[in-house]
C-alpha cells in the first residue's frame, strides 16, 4: 500500500526554515494518512516530535507500524481534526501544525471503502467507517432530489446536478437502490449524452463522487472547526502548513489566514500566492495536479 506524498519537498523546506534553532520542535501532522509526511519530518528534523492525527483507523494502524522505529518521537491519535483542540490539547503548544487534506491513495485504491469511481465496491465513502456519518448509499437513499442536486452542485460543481439527482429519485421510486460505486457510475454514464461525456475531459462521475465524499465526511465544517482551534494550540512562532485539493477548501484556508493576519493581527501569511507543485511532480503523480500549499506563521 503506498501514497506518494504531495508537495513534500516544499512542506519540509517551510518546516526547516521556520523551526530552525528549535532543538526539539513539537509538530502535529493532522492528516497522518500513511505517514509519508511524518516519516520525512522525523528523518529530516532529528530532534522533532510528531503527533499524528487521522480519522481513519486503518491509516492510524498502518502508519503506527511504519513509524515504529522512531519510538517515543512519534505518537498517533485517532479522531477528526475538527476536534483537534481537544484531541491534542495535553501536548500543546506546538511549533508546527501540518495538514494535507483530502483522501489518501490507500483510501482511493481499496474498493471496499467506496471512494473510487474506478473500482467497484459498496458506496460507503466514510473516512471513519466506525463513526456516526451516513454512508454515501444512505445519503442517496434518504435525501430528496433537491438536496442531492444541491450537494452535487455545491460540493462538486456538477452542471448536470439536477438531472442526475432526479434520475436517482426516479430509480428509487422504482425500488432500485444504488448500492455500489459501479451502480452510481452506470447511472451517470447512462444519463449523460456521449458527446457531453467526451467534452467533460474528466471521468463523468468524478464531480458527483467528490461532492458525496465532501458531504459524507462533512469536510468543510471539519476544516472550519480545525482552523478555529489552531490559535489555541500554537506556540509563539508556530507555523501552519496546509495543502488543499479543491477550491472550496483552498478558499476557506485563504480567508482564514487573511483574517488572522489583517483583522486579528495574529501573525503573517508566508504565501501571498499558493505554492503549486512543479510540472515534474504533476507528471509523476496525478493527485498532485490540483494541490495548493498555503503557509501562515503565528507571531
Ligand atoms: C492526503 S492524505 C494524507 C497523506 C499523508 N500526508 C502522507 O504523506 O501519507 C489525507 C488523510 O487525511 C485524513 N483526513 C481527512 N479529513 C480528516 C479529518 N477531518 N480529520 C482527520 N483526518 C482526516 C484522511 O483519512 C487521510 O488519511
Amino acid at each position: 500500500m503506498t501514497h506518494e506524498p504531495v508537495l513534500l519537498a516544499e512542506v519540509l523546506e517551510f518546516l526547516r526554515t521556520s523551526l530552525h534553532g528549535i532543538a526539539e520542535p513539537r509538530i502535529v501532522d493532522g492528516t497522518l494518512g500513511l505517514g509519508g509526511y511524518s516519516e520525512s519530518i522525523l528523518e529530516g528534523l532529528p530532534g522533532a516530535r510528531v503527533l499524528g492525527v487521522d480519522r481513519d483507523p486503518m491509516a492510524i494502524a498502518l502508519s503506527e507500524r511504519r513509524l515504529e522505529r522512531f519510538a517515543s518521537r512519534f505518537r498517533a491519535v485517532h479522531g477528526g481534526f475538527g476536534g483537534i483542540g481537544a484531541l491534542v490539547r495535553e501536548d500543546a503548544p506546538f511549533d508546527a501544525l501540518v495538514f494535507d487534506l483530502g483522501v489518501s491513495n490507500m483510501q482511493l485504491s481499496e474498493a471496499e471503502r467506496g471512494f473510487s469511481f474506478q473500482h467497484d465496491g459498496p458506496l460507503d465513502m466514510r473516512m471513519d467507517p466506525h463513526g456516526d456519518a451516513p454512508t454515501a448509499a444512505e445519503v442517496l437513499e434518504e435525501k430528496s432530489a433537491e438536496e442531492l442536486a444541491r450537494i452535487f452542485w455545491e460540493y462538486g460543481g456538477e452542471r448536470y446536478s439536477r438531472r442526475i439527482a432526479s434520475r436517482i429519485e426516479s430509480e428509487r421510486r422504482r425500488g432500485r437502490r444504488l448500492a455500489t460505486t459501479g451502480d452510481l457510475v452506470a447511472l451517470i454514464r447512462g444519463l449523460l449524452p456521449a458527446p457531453v461525456q467526451r467534452k467533460m475531459g474528466i471521468h463523468p462521475a468524478r464531480r458527483v463522487f467528490q461532492a458525496l465524499r465532501i458531504f459524507v465526511n462533512d469536510e468543510l465544517a471539519e476544516l472550519e472547526s480545525m482552523l478555529e482551534s489552531l490559535p489555541g494550540l500554537a506556540a509563539e512562532g508556530c507555523v501552519v502548513v496546509i495543502v488543499s485539493y479543491h477550491s472550496l477548501e483552498d478558499r476557506i484556508v485563504k480567508h482564514r489566514f487573511r483574517a488572522w493576519e489583517k483583522e486579528e493581527k495574529r501573525g503573517k501569511v508566508l504565501t501571498r500566492h499558493p505554492i503549486l507543485p512543479q510540472e515534474e511532480e504533476t507528471a509523476r503523480n496525478f493527485k498532485a495536479r490540483s494541490a495548493k500549499l498555503r503557509v501562515f506563521v503565528f507571531s
